[in-house]
């Protein structure tokens, strides 16, 4: 195991890299430097990370030649809005950034999409590097280029596909992460392994992610493993036609779970449900195998994450049906058949019923 990995990632518009690694923000301004030739580069981050590492990071970059400045938002879901993405465009704009100079997002899932999408508009499109502090985005969102911004309908309504010229994912940041942050994060991470690596769940299965006793090395290793995951589905897939699509995997109900709860439940801990209502559902269906079904349950429950819902099932169903990746009169659900094995299925609103009565609310 080495405490640096280096991932790359090919896309339509060319390729770019995702370090992973242990102490690894100190030279963030060379990484940068050695993927960005422009003159300025506008740190973005919110009100939590800023006071935590905006300072050294804009040091950094003035270091490697960058004429560097912070944006600092209110830390919250509430600012993945079109009134903060505005706000951060004039701010970009009075700063003179030209199309060769460079956005960092500096923070979790809020901050990269928020930041990204800024990036993907401001001048029709400027270099983004990803700086994710948060387990969720370095295994996620800061790779694969998805950012959006939320409008009253829903989630997530309005964005785009831009993707970074730069990851950089120090798991030191993780150190500064609330208890209950991190363990909602497992949530993806448990996901990843049920989508696509058997060695990773059987790992997790042995030591949780939750256990405190994981060295630097240790989470290297597993936050690599996911971007490698991430990596070759968007690579396959990148605007999510397809096999992107895959890793929706217990989205469906677990977005329904998390809005029925007024957002008041973590993203991943709504997802690890989910996940746990769809395996149940499929080996009740005899899709998979209850050893499948049990052992997702049993993982998702030794990292301390909900495996059920007491959301009535037809609740759950009209936010399902109401989910923005709804196509015509039916979901493309991810069904596990076995660990590291989904089917993409295309389900009709009387099936999805039959999902949700036999997945949710019967542990
Ligand atoms: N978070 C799922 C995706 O990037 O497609």
């Amino acid at each position: 195991m080495s405490a640096h990995e280096t991932i790359d990632v090919s896309t339509q518009d060319g390729s770019y890299d995702v370090h992973v690694g242990a102490g690894i923000l100190d030279g963030l301004g060379e990484l940068v430097r050695g993927a960005c030739a422009g003159r300025a580069a506008r740190v973005i981050s919110d009100s939590n990370v800023a006071p935590l590492y905006a300072n050294d990071v804009a040091l950094s970059l003035l270091d490697a030649g960058f004429e560097s400045s912070i944006h600092i938002f209110e830390a919250g879901e509430a600012s993945k809005s079109m009134e903060t993405l505005s706000e951060l465009l004039e701010r970009l704009a009075e700063g003179g950034l030209d199309r060769d100079d460079v956005v960092v997002a500096l923070g979790g899932g809020v901050t990269g999409d928020l930041a990204g999408l800024a990036a993907a508009l401001y001048l029709r499109g400027i270099k983004l590097v990803q700086v994710p502090t948060s387990l969720l985005a370095m295994v996620d969102s800061s790779v694969g280029g998805k950012c959006a911004v939320d409008l009253a309908a829903g989630k997530n309504l309005a964005g785009a596909f831009w993707q970074p010229s730069l990851v950089v994912a120090d798991v030191d940041c993780l150190d500064t992460i609330a208890p209950e942050l991190f363990r909602d994060s497992c949530g993806e991470v448990i996901k990843h392994a049920v989508l696509a690596d058997e060695a990773l769940f059987a790992a997790l299965e042995r030591r949780t992610l939750t256990d405190a006793g994981l060295t630097g090395e240790e989470l290297v290793d597993i936050v690599a493993r996911n971007v490698r995951i991430k990596r070759d589905v968007v690579e396959a897939d990148e605007r999510e036609l397809g096999l992107r699509q895959t890793l929706n995997l217990g989205h469906s109900i677990g977005h329904a779970i998390e809005a029925a709860s007024g957002l008041s439940l973590g993203h991943g801990s709504s997802v690890a449900a989910g996940l746990c209502c769809i395996a149940r559902a499929s080996s009740r269906l005899g899709w998979c195998s209850d050893e499948c079904c049990q052992r997702i349950v049993a993982l998702v429950a030794s990292h301390g994450l909900p495996t059920d819902t007491d959301v009535p099932h037809k609740e759950l169903l009209s936010f399902m049906l109401r989910d923005k990746k709804r196509h015509g009169d039916g979901i493309n659900l991810v069904i596990p058949r076995e660990i590291a094995d989904v089917e993409l299925r295309r389900c009709q609103v009387g099936e999805l019923e039959e999902i949700v009565r036999l997945g949710c609310g019967v542990s």
